[in-house]
């Protein structure tokens, strides 16, 4: 075989195989890079998030106190990885809800989406609270 024929009879399988690398490879608007996550731990609540608007980031999850009293509905508790690229969110008091730093994206205490890029909600975790002993677990 010639060398032209032999380069020429390769192009269209490498052609195929580069086509599904780069669909593998690439990353769409609005879709989901991060990794679900699953967590189940304990915070003191006799030495943490005391005052409202105070954070924790831990296993993966922001655990945010909303209001004052060590009921449930006091805090939430969501995954901290944007559902867009993964970015850590941050909570903005002011505001009662996360931004995402890297494009912007905003969601809700609950973790429902309220402004894009990001398409899908973000994780929100069960808490209970027994004394001062907060779990958070989902
Ligand atoms: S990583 Fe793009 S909006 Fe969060």
């Amino acid at each position: 075989m010639e060398r032209r024929a032999f380069l020429g009879s390769l192009g269209a399988p490498i052609l195929a195989a580069c086509t599904v690398c780069m669909a593998a490879c690439s990353k769409s608007s609005g879709s989901s890079s991060a990794t679900p996550v699953s967590a189940d731990f304990t915070i003191d609540l006799g030495t943490n998030l005391l005052t409202v608007g105070s954070t924790i980031v831990q296993s993966g999850v922001i655990v945010v106190r909303l209001a004052a009293g060590n009921l449930p509905a006091s805090f939430t508790a969501v995954a901290v990885a944007c559902t867009h690229e993964g970015t850590s969110i941050n909570y903005n008091a002011a505001g009662n809800k996360f931004i995402c730093p890297n494009h912007g994206s905003t969601f809700s205490t609950n973790g429902t989406v309220t402004l894009g890029p990001a398409g899908s909600s973000l994780k929100q975790f069960n808490i209970t609270i027994n004394g001062a002993s907060m779990r958070v677990n989902g």
